[in-house]
């Protein structure tokens, strides 16, 4: 276990298990249909790549770039699109893929702007889902985990953009993060 971790709270088999039986359900769920997999930069980019592989369907896979976290451990509510999608969608049935759903403050946004756009249909995929109120409501289709509200990282989540390469999810010490303050710029984790 890497040393800035406190607890493994979903082991790499606990992830390949879920992400084939969510596999399975979406392609049972769009059977005779295709799919595009609309994956989040950069969080869901490990879960979309296993999950695409698990799906048994003519598959498009497209990417956005959204954040709303800076080099912090808090939603900062502002979210901005660094990178849109390649074209237009309004004759595609659209499965948004998160890796969390922490605020709720991405999704809501991306659902209001995809929405907008006029696919065939919309729904919602995320590995993970926080126990706690959300700021904006957004209704979720597929899910993978309801975690606790503690600060995660691995499997594609980050602090301050390390740990993505975590093959587990695990709770980040808070010794990691403590005395850091949302917008200050932070040396790598294990210094
Ligand atoms: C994280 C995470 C989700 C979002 C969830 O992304 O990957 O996309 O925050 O938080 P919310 O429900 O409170 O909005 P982040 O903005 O950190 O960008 P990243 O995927 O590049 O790490
Ligand atoms: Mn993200
Ligand atoms: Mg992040």
């Amino acid at each position: 276990m890497h040393q800035d971790i406190e607890e493994i709270l979903i082991s790499e088999a606990e992830i390949q298990q879920k992400t084939l039986e969510l596999g399975k359900q979406i392609s049972v769920d769009y059977a005779g249909k295709s799919l595009l997999l609309l994956g989040t930069l950069k969080g869901a980019v490990p879960f979309i790549a296993d999950l695409a592989r698990a799906i048994d369907l003519p598959l498009e896979l497209d990417y956005m770039a959204v954040s709303s976290y800076g080099a912090s451990t808090q939603s900062s509510g502002i979210v901005r699109i660094i990178k849109d999608l390649e074209g237009p969608i309004d004759h595609k049935h659209i499965l948004i893929i998160e890796d969390i759903i922490d605020s709720g403050l991405t999704l809501h946004y991306l659902v209001d702007l995809i929405q907008r756009r006029n696919p065939l249909s919309l729904r919602l995929c995320s590995l993970l889902v926080k126990d706690r109120p959300r700021l904006k409501d957004v209704p979720i289709d597929y899910y993978g985990f309801r975690i606790p509200d503690k600060f995660v990282v691995g499997y594609g989540l980050d602090y301050a953009q390390y740990y993505r390469n975590l093959p587990y999810i695990g709770i980040l010490k808070p010794s990691v993060y403590e005395g850091t303050k949302p917008e200050t710029e932070h040396q790598s984790p294990a210094e």
